[in-house]
């Protein structure tokens, strides 16, 4: 994509995020699977992605949908076998897409094998009660005992999934030779889960009482608790060193640091870019959009931008159904590398939760399977009976937008194939009440209407793609009023 040799391949990269339980199942046990994501790899090429990054698929019991490994280097028989990961990996380089795995280095499964065999390489209380007042991110004490040793151990989010101690070298270690592992297996690079928890006071000194609201939404008593001995340890930058190390030179490293762009700086001498969850938070009103991206943009071209995910209600939950093109006409025109999680591409919603649920902090509504074709039983995802139930998608699966060159997925599509031609470098213009304005490159201008009444915007040119292309077509003078939900690329 970037004419210019020197650059990294991920510059501006559109990378698809594949929730690999819901995507495609191939063999009809209602769960997705590697083999299904493969038989689908041609969906994300043609959507005009660069890479592919698969939520975890190794072995775990599941209490955190994967995010508790139990073993880091295998795949869990539920997603398939270690061939199918090649394959998995060959399939998507054939097809120009790169891969990006998950890894999660802060905590394991509290059924991984070093729990019992090498509980040194946990953190334990050293009192017959918690050590401390710090909170799960999930709700309740951060704080469990061991049956086995009657010993507490901490774990910053579910009890089952008891934290590494950062500061061990074997810990280090042995996570580096993971990220080298599966670079050996042919991976491009890694997302890097829970980057600002690795790290802890290293007296573990109570947190102090939170004394306005947390910067990034938090659930439950985390909100109440200033939390700066329980996460985002000065010394960060040494234990990330050591887990970098595994990736070698070339891998593209995405972390995920829950904390705002000003807090990153130390986290980005170590990885390539971290996630600017401020956007993903920020209201859908032109002020609060305006200040997350002036703040990620301080990060110069470090920002991996990114509106929803497997952790956080669905576009259409979060900015309205009205919103969610313009939404893709901002994600999508953002200099830097995107994430597009699956099903947004169709304007997905969350669907129904789940009694008892999957995932006990609510966040079963955001995964349901991937809507393929309206006229296959479960939407084309699974011949047998589905984890989550297949929800009907309003716009219709890809087969019934495939050929809608009005459709969310045309636009998609459209938005994605323009990302090539922006080029370098972005201002955000002056633009009156509730209209987020910005120039890309030297000719192309951006401009979307937030508010929920038509809004003036400033002269732009000719449309290259408007969010409702059958309400204004390519090569048409750019209006000078938007409804709400409208935005346009268009061309000075
Ligand atoms: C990350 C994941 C989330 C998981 C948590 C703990 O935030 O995105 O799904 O629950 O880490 O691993």
């Amino acid at each position: 994509m970037n004419a210019d040799a020197h650059e990294p391949w991920w510059r501006d990269a559109v990378v698809y995020q594949i929730y690999p339980r819901s995507f495609q199942d191939s063999d009809g046990d209602g769960d997705g699977d590697l083999r299904g994501v493969a038989a689908r790899l041609d969906h994300v090429a043609a959507l005009g992605a660069d890479a592919i990054w698969l939520s975890p698929f190794c072995p775990s019991p599941m209490a955190d949908g994967g995010y508790d490994v139990a073993n880091y280097t295998d795949v869990d028989p539920r997603f398939g076998t270690l061939a199918d990961a090649d394959a998995l990996i060959v399939a998507a380089h054939e097809r120009g897409l790169r891969v990006l795995l998950d890894v999660v280095p802060c905590h394991t499964s509290i059924e991984h094998p070093w729990f019992a065999e090498h509980p040194e390489r946990y953190v334990w209380s050293d009192r017959h009660g918690p050590q401390n007042n710090w909170r799960a991110a999930f709700g309740g004490r951060a704080w469990s005992r061991d049956e086995r040793s009657g010993r507490w151990y901490l774990h910053s989010f579910y009890p089952e999934q008891p934290d590494l101690d950062w500061r061990r070298d074997d810990v280090r270690a042995a996570m580096a030779g993971v990220l080298d592992f599966w670079i050996a297996r042919g991976v491009d690079g890694f997302r890097l889960d829970a980057l600002d928890r690795l790290l802890k006071d290293p007296d573990l000194r109570d947190d102090p009482p939170a004394s306005g609201p947390p910067p990034l939404p938090e659930q439950g008593e985390c909100a109440t608790l200033d939390m700066r001995h329980s996460r985002n340890a000065p010394d960060i930058g040494d234990a990330l060193a050591a887990l970098c190390a595994g990736a070698g030179r070339d891998a593209l490293l995405v972390g995920e640091v829950y904390l705002p762009a000003d807090m990153i700086a130390p986290y980005l001498e170590h990885v390539d870019v971290a996630f600017a969850f401020e956007l993903l938070h920020a209201r859908w009103h032109a002020g609060a959009v305006r200040a997350a991206i002036a703040s990620a943009l301080a990060l110069e071209g470090r920002a991996a931008w990114v509106l929803s995910n497997h952790d956080f209600p669905r576009l259409p939950d979060r900015v309205g159904m009205r919103n969610i093109r313009a939404a893709a006409l901002l994600a999508l025109t953002l200099p830097g590398p995107v994430f597009v999680y699956q099903g947004d591409e169709l304007g997905m919603a969350d669907g129904p939760g789940r009694e008892p649920p999957h995932d006990r902090a609510g966040r079963d509504r955001h995964r349901h399977p991937m809507r393929w074709d309206d006229d296959a039983p479960h939407g084309g995802f699974t011949t047998g009976d589905p984890w989550l139930p297949a929800v009907e998608v309003v716009g219709g699966s890809v087969a019934a937008q495939a050929g809608d060159p009005d459709s969310v997925l045309a636009l998609y599509r459209d938005l994605i194939e323009q990302r090539r031609e922006l080029g370098e470098g972005m201002e955000l213009v002056a633009a009156g009440e509730g209209v987020v304005a910005y120039r890309r490159g030297v000719q192309h201008v951006v401009a979307l209407n937030l508010d929920d009444r038509p809004r003036p915007v400033p002269p732009a040119g000719e449309i290259v793609r408007f969010t409702h292309s059958d309400r204004c077509r390519r090569g048409a003078t750019a209006p000078r009023e938007l409804a709400p939900g409208e935005g346009f690329l268009a061309r000075v």
